[in-house]
C-alpha cells in the first residue's frame, strides 16, 4: 500500500494511517495531504478528429525513471502477456501531457447498464511496474451506486458532470469531412442523449425552437439551428431513467426560435413536456431543497426545470425553477475562462452561500456573431480542443472540491464525470462532511 511509504510519521499521521488501513480508503489523498494533487491517466476523443487522445497529470518521477504509455485493446496488464495487447506506445517525460495517438473512436457502441470499461484501456508503466491504469468507461449506475452516501444531500452538495447544449449533436458525424461552417457553431457534443446518460452526464442543457407548421413543432436547438426533434430527446431520458435508477436533470434554458417572448407558446411546450414527463417528473413541492433520497423515496426521477419564472410559477406543480448558469461569454483562451469561473465562483459564495438552488459552470468557450461569421476560431471543436485539457485539469484539482454542476462542450474530449465521482465519494464518504459550502 501507498500509504506505507510515507517518510515521516508523526502522530497525526499515524492516526490517519491506521484509518487508512481501518477503511482501505482515500489512503493516497490524506498521506499526500492534496488529494487533488493524486496522478491521473485518461482517454479522451479529439472533437476534431474522432482520434484518441491520452492526457495525463501528475505522474511521479518520469524525468528520473523509465516511463511509457500503453493503450492496449483489452483489461490485461500488457506486462503479462508480453505487450500482445498493445496497439499504442510511447514514453512519457513529463508530470503532465497530453498525446494524440493514430487510433480512432468507434461511435457505433451499444450499452447496458453495466459499469465497464470497453474499446481502448491504457497503462502508465514505470520500471516494469503498472503504476496507473484507466480506460474509457461506462458510468450508467454511479448515482445509485452511491445511494447511502448521497441519500441525504441535495443536488446542490454534488458534483454532477453536464454537457453545454447537450442535443447539439448529429449521429454518424465525421468532422474530418463533414464540417461546414453551420456545423461548426452548432454542434457540441459527439454522442448522442442515450449515450452521454450511459457515460454518467447527469445533467442536461436544452435550447427549444417552436416550428408551428412542422410535424414536429418542438426541436432541441443550437441558437436558430434545430438539431434533433425534442421528442427524441425526451424519449431516450425517458428509457435511461426506466432502464436504471439514476436522477437526471433536464434543464429547459433558452429558446431561441418561435417563441418571441409569447406566454402562450411557452404554454404549448409545457402541456407537451407534461403530456411526455409527468410520469417520470420529480414533485417540486419543496422545491431544489429536495434530498435524493426523497426522490428515490417518492419513484419520479426527471427533474424538469424552466428558466421563464412566471410559467415555472403557473406550474409549480411540475417546473422547477432554472438552474443558474455562470456564463463567461469568454472565446479567447483557457486562462480568461479560468480567471471568469474562479472569479463568479468567489462573487457567488459571498451572495448566495444558503441557497439550495444549483449553479452549472459552463467550462466551455463562446464566440461571439461575428467570430461566426468570420470563422475567427475555426469552430467549436477547435475551441473546446483548446481548453478541455485545462478545464479537466482544473476540476480534478482544488477547484473541483466546491464544483456543483458543471457543463462542457464534447465532453468526451474531458475526464469530468470519473472527476465528478471521485468528489462525491470523497466529500461525503468516510463519514466525512466535506460537503457544506464553506
Ligand atoms: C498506429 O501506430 C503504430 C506505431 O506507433 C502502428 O504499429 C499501428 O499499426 C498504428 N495503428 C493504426 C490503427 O494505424
Ligand atoms: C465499430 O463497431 C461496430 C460494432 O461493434 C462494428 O461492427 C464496426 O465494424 C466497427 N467499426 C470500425 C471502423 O471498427
Ligand atoms: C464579481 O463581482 C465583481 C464586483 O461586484 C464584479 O466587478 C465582477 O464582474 C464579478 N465577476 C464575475 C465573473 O461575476
Amino acid at each position: 500500500m501507498k500509504c506505507v511509504r510515507q517518510k515521516s510519521i508523526n502522530f497525526h499521521l499515524a492516526t490517519i494511517l491506521f484509518l487508512c488501513a481501518l477503511t482501505n480508503k482515500l489512503c493516497d489523498g490524506f498521506l499526500t495531504d492534496n488529494f487533488y494533487s493524486r496522478p491521473s491517466l485518461y482517454l479522451t476523443v479529439n472533437p476534431k478528429n474522432h482520434q484518441i487522445d491520452i492526457n495525463w497529470f501528475n505522474l511521479p518521477d518520469t524525468k528520473i525513471l523509465q516511463s511509457t504509455i500503453l493503450i492496449t485493446t483489452d483489461s490485461t496488464n500488457p506486462l503479462t502477456n508480453n505487450y500482445e495487447n498493445v496497439v499504442y506506445e510511447f514514453i512519457v517525460d513529463r508530470a503532465d501531457g497530453r498525446q494524440a495517438t493514430n487510433l480512432t473512436k468507434n461511435f457505433t457502441n451499444t450499452f447496458d447498464i453495466n459499469t465497464r470499461c470497453y474499446d481502448f484501456w491504457i497503462f502508465f508503466i514505470q520500471n516494469d511496474q503498472m503504476k496507473v491504469q484507466n480506460c474509457f468507461q461506462l458510468h450508467p449506475t454511479w448515482m445509485n451506486d452511491m445511494k447511502n452516501i448521497l441519500i441525504n444531500r441535495k443536488v446542490r452538495d454534488l458534483f454532477l458532470p453536464g454537457t453545454h447544449d447537450s442535443a447539439s449533436y448529429k449521429r454518424g458525424f465525421d468532422p474530418t469531412y463533414m464540417d461546414n461552417l453551420i456545423t461548426k457553431y452548432s454542434l457540441t457534443q459527439d454522442d448522442d442523449i442515450k449515450s452521454q446518460l450511459y457515460h454518467g452526464i447527469r445533467y442536461l442543457d436544452l435550447r427549444i425552437g417552436y416550428y408551428r407548421s412542422n410535424d414536429e413543432k418542438f426541436w432541441a436547438n443550437h441558437g436558430i439551428t434545430r438539431i434533433q426533434p425534442l421528442s427524441d430527446v425526451l424519449k431516450q431520458v425517458k428509457d435511461f431513467v426506466d432502464a436504471t435508477n439514476e436522477i437526471v436533470i433536464l434543464d429547459f434554458q433558452e429558446f431561441p426560435v418561435g417563441f418571441r417572448n409569447s406566454f402562450e407558446t411557452h404554454q404549448q411546450l409545457v402541456m407537451y413536456l407534461f403530456q411526455e414527463l409527468s410520469n417520470y417528473a420529480v414533485d417540486p413541492a419543496i422545491g431544489w431543497d429536495v434530498t435524493l433520497g426523497d426522490i428515490w423515496y417518492r419513484g419520479n426521477r426527471i427533474i424538469v426545470a424552466y428558466d421563464y419564472h412566471s410559467i415555472v410559477q403557473e406550474h409549480s406543480t411540475f417546473l422547477f425553477p432554472s438552474v443558474r448558469q455562470r456564463w463567461g461569454k469568454v472565446k479567447e483562451g483557457f486562462a480568461s475562462l479560468e480567471k471568469f469561473l474562479k472569479e463568479s465562483r468567489e462573487n457567488m459564495s459571498r451572495e448566495s452561500q444558503f441557497f439550495s438552488r444549483p449553479y452549472a459552470e459552463m467550462a466551455e468557450l463562446t464566440p461571439e456573431a461575428i467570430d461566426v461569421i468570420t470563422n475567427r476560431y475555426g469552430g467549436l471543436r477547435k475551441m473546446a480542443d483548446s481548453v478541455n485539457w485545462h478545464v479537466t485539469r482544473m476540476y480534478h484539482g482544488e477547484f473541483g472540491r466546491r464544483a456543483n454542476i458543471v457543463a462542457v462542450d464534447f465532453y468526451l474530449a474531458t475526464n469530468i464525470i470519473e472527476i465528478a465521482i471521485e468528489w462525491n465519494k470523497r466529500k461525503f464518504d468516510n463519514g466525512e462532511n466535506y460537503g457544506n459550502i464553506e
